[in-house]
């Protein structure tokens, strides 16, 4: 199907005023934004109109009860200035699994793809052509009823912001496994794309930068044995040559990156096992050396390298100097990106 949108262009661009050498993450927006409600079991008022803040009435329900999700994708530009989105519909779909699990409704996957499109398109010129830079894409819904007193909202709201990003981490993450506190349990809403998983993360994850760290590595939460991921990525390790990345068990997000990392990692040859890892078997290899590279994986970290780990008293050095597999990682999905390196599993969208 195709929707009709209406749009109210800004009369000045503001990319003017945007210094592309100094590109911090998510503080400068592009100059319009994408907004659709919904109402009466539609999704309706369809509109792209400059950024701006938008009112809300105090007792909005996503703000009280927390029915709020979102995506993280990116465009880039090749050298002749075409815009490309990566797999957006991996990330539609697994907007509407996060919908689903936060009984919200479902977002049609061609309304999102033509307003992903259409805003790209419109935007193209934000796009940063700075190695380690992108456009980020952040689509986003929450529920917009006015009532104070639990139950499901009748009424959402879904934007879509985008806006030229640079690199999320700057320099090799240090990482704080702990025994504390836990991100999710299997059966919660670990692998939804909730605003509120990220809540629950903020303080842990403000203790960890108090004591050193970027970022807490989660345990499972039952046995405080098992690795999920970072928070802000999905986590890969090197163990004597096999890469092992935790298996996908309904706590761990199902991240896009990682999902192309493992098909990038296969199709090279490497020995890619996803299944459960345990933060005592990390540090046992660490210790005796067999552990070579850590890493993250997301779309605002794209392949993060993780100089530090500790856990308990126990803590592993790695050298980010030496880190030839995800240095591979990082140069091909960048390359992709940028089309230098051949896009082999058909994963960029040209922006229409
Ligand atoms: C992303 O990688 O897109 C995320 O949503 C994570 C967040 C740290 C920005």
């Amino acid at each position: 199907m195709n929707y009709t949108f209406n749009i109210t262009k800004v009369e000045k661009s503001a990319i003017h005023e945007f210094d592309f050498d100094n590109i911090p993450f998510g503080k400068v927006f592009a100059d319009h934004m994408f907004m659709a409600d919904y109402i009466d079991g539609q999704w309706t008022n369809l509109t792209i109109q400059p950024m701006a803040p938008i009112s809300t009435h105090p007792a909005n329900m996503a703000w009280h009860y927390g029915q709020a999700i979102f995506e993280g994708m990116k465009a880039s530009r090749d050298a002749e200035g075409n815009a490309f989105i990566f797999r957006p519909e991996m990330h539609a779909q697994r907007f509407n699994k996060s919908a689903f699990r936060m009984n919200m409704p479902q977002m049609p996957e061609d309304l999102f793809m033509q307003a992903v499109h259409t805003l790209v398109s419109m935007e193209k010129e934000w796009i940063p052509k700075q190695e380690g830079s992108a456009m980020y894409i952040r689509p986003f819904m929450y529920a917009t009823d006015h009532s104070i007193g639990i139950k499901v909202s009748n009424t959402y709201r879904f934007i879509i912001l985008v806006l030229p990003v640079g690199p999320y981490y700057n320099h090799p993450v240090k990482l704080l496994a702990q025994d504390k506190y836990i991100r999710a349990v299997v059966g919660g809403v670990g692998e939804a794309k909730a605003a509120g998983n990220y809540a629950a993360a903020m303080y842990p994850t403000t203790l960890a930068k108090e004591a050193g760290f970027d970022q807490v590595v989660w345990l499972d939460g039952v046995e405080k044995k098992y690795i999920q991921e970072v928070g802000t990525m999905n986590i890969f390790f090197v163990i004597n040559n096999e890469i092992l990345t935790p298996a996908l068990d309904g706590a761990i997000l199902d991240g896009i990156t990682r999902n192309s990392l493992i098909t990038l990692f296969k199709d090279q040859g490497y020995k890619v096992t996803e299944r459960r890892i345990t933060i005592d078997e990390v540090m046992e290899a660490g210790k005796n050396g067999n552990l070579t590279e850590i890493f993250g994986s997301g779309t605002a970290a794209v392949v993060a390298p993780v100089s530090t780990l500790q856990h308990n008293e126990e803590i592993v050095e790695l050298d980010t100097n030496n880190r030839p597999i995800s240095l591979w990682a990082y140069e091909t999905i960048n390359g992709m990106r940028n089309r230098t390196i051949e896009d082999k599993f058909g994963w960029l969208s040209p922006a229409k």
